[in-house]
């Protein structure tokens, strides 16, 4: 409290012009609007696609036929391949690994061509990557993280042609039972599964994919898919939706068209996630989903031609579980294409990276948006944005941002560039990583934070188990505003995080067990429908204030 009121002091200071002012701000910034830092300024290559595996490390790749890289393949091996349209003989790598904990990245191999590709965790923790162009357009690739073993043999495992449709933008989501559904892509109006069963050995088309691709513009690529608490998929495309049952292939439900009517998909290039799902005992359970940001209809076209209209400032959230569902819509302070959201280990919303101009596509945008945004799901209407810190890099078409364990937001990539190209453009290719460290890592806040003593993370829960978990915390602990939360790491690219989700699980009384420690019970989600099986993270939050995550599986 007394930290907020300082804020509140010094923000009013801040409003007059006086001397005051630089010192004064630098304070408030500090203390109400997260923190910056470089972590590497070069990784060697431009981080488009990330995923955060259960031994604390980041897959990243870019693509095959970007030339060469800043980062040599290990033990002089090199790619040799005659389909590649940039290098037949290339011996850097396009793919790395981050270890979060020492900072640095190892090289990884990747054969074919891997760029605007979708992916999944799988409930044994692996990344299963899908498509691609050019060469990799039908290929299935696995990353196995390396949980024991030499570390060096870890590496990607390409299976030829695992795709029966080529893939290139499409959405991938874990389904209840551990498959992968495989959505869309660019003249791919169907979907199909990984892995196939007899039955499943075949696409299975979705028109409505057709219905919503707008002539030369598409607006409809990488849709947005969530898996709702009734085990059908949301499948949000250029400006509406539909709730899909995908076991018999139809339309469950329409869901009306967004209210302006503008497009939310690639090369338009909004955002979405499904809100935290929460009261996950109660007869009927709510879900929500918050789509933000995009561009206007004809945006993409103009900008082709130089004209770089201003990004949509607006959101649009809709219980997609209501009988009569609606929009209601709210305003960024911000416009933003090409944002991406976070869902942060407290709830609420990070809205990261972007520009304020133009679309997705080739140099086509202008105004990088530097500062975060906020979004507080559960505040009344008019307070629920809260901007934050700029960085000074910027993060335009390609780039990324993924949750890590300890509660930062990695953020990585920017490439509007056909090649890696370094000089004579306006955004260069970013090799470089940053993280943003929202207000909860502050300093101040560091005797509110709860630390996890049990379980130990890795450990392996049934649907509906009931948990102990123990913390200790060594300032004042509000009994009331204790909240577990469990969160899938998604797969990140184009604005678009796949298998993103968040549960609040239900517990009990707070105890006190020890001199600064405390106990409670929760209770995991009931079915693969609420959590599809596989890892997340679980924190322990404390008025806002977010743990250290640890891993738990749930199957
Ligand atoms: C990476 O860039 C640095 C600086 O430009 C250069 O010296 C180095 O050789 C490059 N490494 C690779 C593998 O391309
Ligand atoms: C970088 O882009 C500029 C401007 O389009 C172009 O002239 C140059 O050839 C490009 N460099 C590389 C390495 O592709």
């Amino acid at each position: 409290m007394a930290i907020r009121k300082i804020v509140i002091l010094c923000f009013i200071i801040c409003q007059l012009p006086l001397l005051l002012l630089l010192p004064c701000h630098r304070n408030l910034a500090y203390a109400a609007g997260g923190k910056w830092d470089l972590l590497m300024s070069n990784i060697g290559i431009s981080a488009m696609h990330m995923q955060l595996l259960n031994d604390d490390r980041v897959v990243m790749y870019d693509r095959t036929d970007f030339g060469m890289s800043n980062i040599s393949l290990p033990n002089g091996k090199c790619r040799n391949n005659n389909n590649d349209l940039a290098l037949k003989v290339d011996c850097t790598a396009h793919s790395v690994e981050y270890d979060v904990s020492t900072n640095s990245v190892r090289p990884l191999m990747i054969q074919t061509n891997v760029w605007c590709s979708s992916g999944s965790a799988t409930s044994d923790g692996s990344l299963v990557q899908t498509g691609g162009s050019n060469d990799g357009k039908f290929v299935i690739r696995v990353y196995k993280p390396c949980i024991t073993g030499k570390r060096s043999n870890c590496d990607w495992q390409e299976m030829g042609n695992g795709l029966i449709q080529s893939r290139w933008y499409s959405t991938n989501h874990i389904l209840p039972d551990g498959r992968q559904i495989i959505i869309g892509g660019r003249d791919a109006f169907n979907y199909e599964f990984h892995p196939k069963t007899p039955s499943t050995n075949n696409v299975f088309s979705l028109p409505f994919l057709q219905q919503t691709n707008d002539p030369r513009e598409e607006n409809n690529l990488y849709p947005f898919v969530f898996l709702n608490v009734d085990g059908n998929l949301f499948i949000f495309t250029n400006n509406r939706a539909i709730l899909f049952d995908y076991t018999t292939n139809t339309i469950v439900k329409t869901y009306p068209q967004i209210p302006d009517g503008d497009p939310r998909n690639y090369p338009s290039t909004g955002s979405a996630v499904l809100l935290p799902l929460k009261n996950l005992e109660a007869q009927t359970i709510q879900a929500e989903v918050l789509v933000c940001g995009g561009a206007p209809r004809g945006s993409y076209l103009k900008a082709t031609r130089g004209e770089f209209v201003s990004a949509l400032n607006t959101c649009g959230r809709i219980v997609i579980t209501d009988p009569n569902p609606q929009w209601t819509m709210e305003t960024m302070p911000l416009p933003r294409t090409m944002g991406d959201m976070v869902i942060l280990p407290n709830g609420n919303i990070l809205i990261v990276n972007g520009a304020a101009m133009g679309t997705a596509g080739w140099g086509i945008a202008r105004g990088p948006v530097l500062s975060p945004v906020i979004y507080r799901p559960d505040n009344l209407h008019d307070s629920r944005f809260e901007v934050q810190n700029p960085n000074a890099i910027s993060r335009m078409y390609h780039s990324t941002a993924v949750l890590l364990r300890d509660g930062r937001v990695l953020v990585g990539g920017s490439n509007p560039n056909e090649l890696y190209n370094f000089t004579g453009v306006l955004f260069p290719t970013e090799l470089s990583l940053e993280a943003f460290s929202p207000s909860y890592l502050d300093s101040e806040s560091a005797n509110l934070r709860p630390q996890i003593i049990s379980p130990v993370s890795r450990h392996k829960f049934k649907y509906g188990q009931r948990v102990n978990i123990q913390f200790s915390m060594s300032g004042l602990l509000n009994k009331n505003s204790i909240k577990v939360t469990m969160v899938a790491p998604g797969f990140n690219t184009h604005s678009n995080t796949m298998n993103q989700r968040m549960l609040v699980l239900s517990n009990g009384v707070v105890k006190q067990v020890g001199k600064s420690s405390y106990q409670m019970s929760c209770l995991f989600p009931k079915s693969g429908s609420l959590a599809p099986p596989g890892y997340y993270l679980l924190f322990v939050v404390h008025q806002d204030i977010p743990s250290e995550g640890i891993w738990v599986r749930i199957f």
